[in-house]
Protein backbone atom coordinates (compact mmCIF):
# COMPACT_ATOMS: atom_id res chain seq x y z
CA UNK A 1 0.00 0.00 0.00
CA UNK A 2 1.52 3.38 -0.96
CA UNK A 3 1.72 5.25 2.25
CA UNK A 4 1.36 9.08 1.63
CA UNK A 5 2.25 12.33 3.79
CA UNK A 6 0.11 14.86 4.93
CA UNK A 7 2.24 17.99 5.10
CA UNK A 8 2.24 21.18 7.39
CA UNK A 9 2.81 24.08 4.43
CA UNK A 10 3.52 26.04 7.44
CA UNK A 11 0.74 28.81 6.35
CA UNK A 12 -0.55 28.74 10.19
CA UNK A 13 -3.32 26.95 8.87
CA UNK A 14 -4.94 23.06 9.47
CA UNK A 15 -3.74 21.13 6.55
CA UNK A 16 -4.68 17.86 7.88
CA UNK A 17 -8.77 18.31 7.72
CA UNK A 18 -8.11 16.23 11.13
CA UNK A 19 -7.86 18.79 14.32
CA UNK A 20 -4.09 19.03 13.77
CA UNK A 21 -2.95 16.05 13.56
CA UNK A 22 0.20 15.29 11.29
CA UNK A 23 1.47 11.80 10.16
CA UNK A 24 1.36 9.47 7.64
CA UNK A 25 -1.18 7.64 5.87
CA UNK A 26 -2.36 5.11 7.05
CA UNK A 27 -0.32 4.44 9.90
CA UNK A 28 -2.22 6.06 12.82
CA UNK A 29 -0.60 7.49 15.86
CA UNK A 30 -2.48 7.37 19.01
CA UNK A 31 -3.95 10.94 18.93
CA UNK A 32 -5.08 10.70 15.71
CA UNK A 33 -7.00 9.64 13.30
CA UNK A 34 -5.77 10.23 9.71
CA UNK A 35 -8.43 9.91 6.16
CA UNK A 36 -7.34 10.12 2.96
CA UNK A 37 -6.14 13.18 2.20
CA UNK A 38 -8.10 15.68 0.92
CA UNK A 39 -8.09 18.67 -1.32
CA UNK A 40 -5.46 20.60 1.07
CA UNK A 41 -2.43 17.49 0.86
CA UNK A 42 -0.06 16.88 -1.14
CA UNK A 43 0.60 13.33 -2.49
CA UNK A 44 4.48 13.21 -1.31
CA UNK A 45 6.79 14.83 0.89
CA UNK A 46 10.21 13.88 1.60
CA UNK A 47 10.78 15.38 4.50
CA UNK A 48 8.27 14.25 6.35
CA UNK A 49 9.12 10.62 6.17
CA UNK A 50 12.55 10.61 5.96
CA UNK A 51 14.99 8.27 7.87
CA UNK A 52 17.10 8.90 11.31
CA UNK A 53 20.68 10.11 9.45
CA UNK A 54 23.01 8.13 10.81
CA UNK A 55 20.16 5.28 9.66
CA UNK A 56 20.46 6.40 6.31
CA UNK A 57 24.19 5.98 6.41
CA UNK A 58 24.12 2.84 8.05
CA UNK A 59 21.58 1.46 5.26
CA UNK A 60 23.74 3.21 2.17
CA UNK A 61 27.43 1.14 3.46
CA UNK A 62 25.44 -1.88 3.54
CA UNK A 63 24.13 -1.21 0.39
CA UNK A 64 28.04 -0.87 -0.85
CA UNK A 65 29.04 -4.33 1.51
CA UNK A 66 26.03 -6.00 -0.57
CA UNK A 67 27.44 -5.07 -4.20
CA UNK A 68 30.96 -5.76 -2.66
CA UNK A 69 29.56 -9.68 -1.59
CA UNK A 70 28.98 -9.82 -4.92
CA UNK A 71 32.62 -9.10 -6.01
CA UNK A 72 33.88 -11.15 -3.58
CA UNK A 73 31.89 -14.27 -4.41
CA UNK A 74 32.70 -13.30 -8.37
CA UNK A 75 36.29 -13.50 -7.27
CA UNK A 76 35.56 -17.08 -6.06
CA UNK A 77 33.22 -17.83 -8.92
CA UNK A 78 35.86 -16.88 -11.69
CA UNK A 79 38.36 -19.03 -9.44
CA UNK A 80 36.40 -22.12 -9.71
CA UNK A 81 35.70 -21.64 -13.25
CA UNK A 82 39.44 -21.51 -13.59
CA UNK A 83 39.88 -24.50 -11.88
CA UNK A 84 37.61 -26.49 -14.32
CA UNK A 85 35.57 -26.85 -11.22
CA UNK A 86 32.23 -24.93 -13.16
CA UNK A 87 29.51 -26.39 -10.70
CA UNK A 88 31.50 -24.76 -7.83
CA UNK A 89 31.82 -21.30 -10.45
CA UNK A 90 28.45 -22.10 -10.82
CA UNK A 91 27.11 -22.06 -6.86
CA UNK A 92 29.31 -18.33 -6.52
CA UNK A 93 27.48 -17.28 -9.85
CA UNK A 94 24.26 -17.56 -7.97
CA UNK A 95 25.63 -15.99 -4.83
CA UNK A 96 26.67 -13.23 -6.43
CA UNK A 97 22.77 -12.71 -8.12
CA UNK A 98 21.77 -13.02 -4.48
CA UNK A 99 24.20 -10.17 -3.23
CA UNK A 100 23.05 -8.00 -6.00
CA UNK A 101 19.51 -8.76 -5.00
CA UNK A 102 20.44 -7.72 -1.44
CA UNK A 103 21.82 -4.54 -2.90
CA UNK A 104 19.21 -3.76 -4.52
CA UNK A 105 16.46 -4.21 -2.18
CA UNK A 106 18.64 -1.79 0.40
CA UNK A 107 18.28 0.57 -2.55
CA UNK A 108 14.40 -0.09 -3.32
CA UNK A 109 13.94 0.47 0.52
CA UNK A 110 15.85 4.10 0.39
CA UNK A 111 14.11 4.95 -3.02
CA UNK A 112 10.77 4.58 -1.48
CA UNK A 113 11.52 6.49 1.74
CA UNK A 114 12.50 9.44 -0.61
CA UNK A 115 16.43 9.24 0.53
CA UNK A 116 19.04 9.62 -1.49
CA UNK A 117 21.88 6.87 -2.38
CA UNK A 118 25.74 7.67 -2.68
CA UNK A 119 27.52 5.49 -5.32
CA UNK A 120 30.77 4.70 -2.89
CA UNK A 121 33.49 3.01 -4.68
CA UNK A 122 33.03 -0.80 -4.33
CA UNK A 123 36.59 -2.64 -2.65
CA UNK A 124 38.74 -5.31 -4.67
CA UNK A 125 38.57 -8.50 -2.76
CA UNK A 126 41.60 -9.17 -1.06
CA UNK A 127 41.22 -13.02 -0.09
CA UNK A 128 44.13 -15.37 -0.78
CA UNK A 129 43.32 -18.34 -2.54
CA UNK A 130 45.80 -21.51 -2.05
CA UNK A 131 43.49 -24.57 -2.11
CA UNK A 132 40.07 -25.05 -3.79
CA UNK A 133 38.59 -25.17 -0.16
CA UNK A 134 39.90 -21.70 0.68
CA UNK A 135 36.77 -19.44 -1.09
CA UNK A 136 34.31 -21.96 1.36
CA UNK A 137 35.88 -20.67 4.62
CA UNK A 138 35.97 -17.54 3.79
CA UNK A 139 32.33 -17.66 2.35
CA UNK A 140 31.20 -19.25 5.69
CA UNK A 141 33.53 -16.15 7.66
CA UNK A 142 32.16 -13.48 5.53
CA UNK A 143 28.65 -14.37 5.94
CA UNK A 144 29.12 -14.41 9.94
CA UNK A 145 30.54 -11.11 9.61
CA UNK A 146 27.42 -9.98 7.57
CA UNK A 147 24.95 -11.30 9.94
CA UNK A 148 26.95 -9.47 12.39
CA UNK A 149 26.17 -6.56 10.28
CA UNK A 150 22.93 -6.82 9.93
CA UNK A 151 22.11 -7.02 13.63
CA UNK A 152 23.48 -4.20 14.27
CA UNK A 153 21.73 -2.12 11.73
CA UNK A 154 18.29 -3.93 12.72
CA UNK A 155 18.95 -2.21 16.35
CA UNK A 156 19.74 1.16 14.69
CA UNK A 157 16.39 0.91 13.24
CA UNK A 158 14.51 0.25 16.76
CA UNK A 159 17.00 2.53 18.61
CA UNK A 160 15.54 5.44 16.02
CA UNK A 161 12.07 4.26 16.40
CA UNK A 162 11.69 2.72 12.58
CA UNK A 163 9.61 0.12 12.79
CA UNK A 164 9.19 0.35 8.90
CA UNK A 165 13.22 -0.21 8.97
CA UNK A 166 12.98 -3.10 11.26
CA UNK A 167 10.31 -5.08 9.52
CA UNK A 168 12.14 -4.47 6.07
CA UNK A 169 15.40 -6.00 7.81
CA UNK A 170 13.57 -8.81 9.19
CA UNK A 171 14.09 -10.40 6.16
CA UNK A 172 17.45 -9.41 6.22
CA UNK A 173 17.71 -11.12 9.37
CA UNK A 174 16.44 -14.38 8.34
CA UNK A 175 18.19 -14.43 5.16
CA UNK A 176 21.49 -14.37 6.49
CA UNK A 177 20.52 -17.44 8.82
CA UNK A 178 19.85 -19.67 5.63
CA UNK A 179 23.15 -18.12 4.18
CA UNK A 180 25.28 -19.42 7.21
CA UNK A 181 23.38 -22.80 6.94
CA UNK A 182 24.51 -22.61 3.03
CA UNK A 183 27.83 -22.29 3.78
CA UNK A 184 28.42 -23.96 6.25
CA UNK A 185 27.12 -27.03 4.05
CA UNK A 186 28.86 -26.20 1.34
CA UNK A 187 32.27 -26.73 3.59
CA UNK A 188 30.86 -29.92 4.83
CA UNK A 189 29.94 -31.46 1.62
CA UNK A 190 33.08 -30.50 0.33
CA UNK A 191 34.73 -32.00 2.70
CA UNK A 192 32.85 -35.44 2.61
CA UNK A 193 33.55 -35.51 -1.03
CA UNK A 194 37.20 -35.29 -0.55
CA UNK A 195 37.27 -38.23 1.73
CA UNK A 196 35.00 -40.44 -0.10
CA UNK A 197 36.17 -39.58 -3.97
CA UNK A 198 33.50 -38.13 -5.25
CA UNK A 199 34.43 -34.61 -5.73
CA UNK A 200 33.20 -34.67 -9.14
CA UNK A 201 29.88 -35.87 -9.05
CA UNK A 202 29.61 -33.05 -6.36
CA UNK A 203 30.52 -30.61 -8.76
CA UNK A 204 28.41 -31.93 -11.33
CA UNK A 205 25.28 -31.40 -8.75
CA UNK A 206 26.41 -28.20 -8.02
CA UNK A 207 25.92 -27.04 -11.58
CA UNK A 208 22.40 -27.05 -11.24
CA UNK A 209 21.77 -24.60 -8.58
CA UNK A 210 19.84 -21.31 -10.38
CA UNK A 211 19.01 -18.08 -9.00
CA UNK A 212 15.84 -17.36 -7.75
CA UNK A 213 14.10 -14.46 -7.12
CA UNK A 214 14.31 -12.96 -3.81
CA UNK A 215 10.57 -13.76 -1.29
CA UNK A 216 10.98 -10.35 -0.67
CA UNK A 217 9.59 -7.15 -3.01
CA UNK A 218 9.59 -3.43 -2.75
CA UNK A 219 7.92 -1.36 -4.86
CA UNK A 220 9.14 2.25 -5.22
CA UNK A 221 6.69 3.74 -6.42
FE1 LIG B 1 23.82 -10.28 1.33
FE1 LIG C 1 25.24 -13.32 1.58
Amino acid sequence: MDRVVIEDDNDGEDDTGTGGCRGIWPLRHSACTYARPGPNTRPKSKEADMMDRHLREMLNDQFNKELYSAYLYMDFADYYHNRGLHGFGNWYDVQVQEERDHAMLMRAWMLKRGETIELLPIAKPDKTITDDVDPLHFALAHEQYVTGLIHTLHDATEAAGDTDSAKFLDWFVKEQVEEEENATSMIERYDKAVADGTLEALDTELKGRRWKAPSLHVDIF
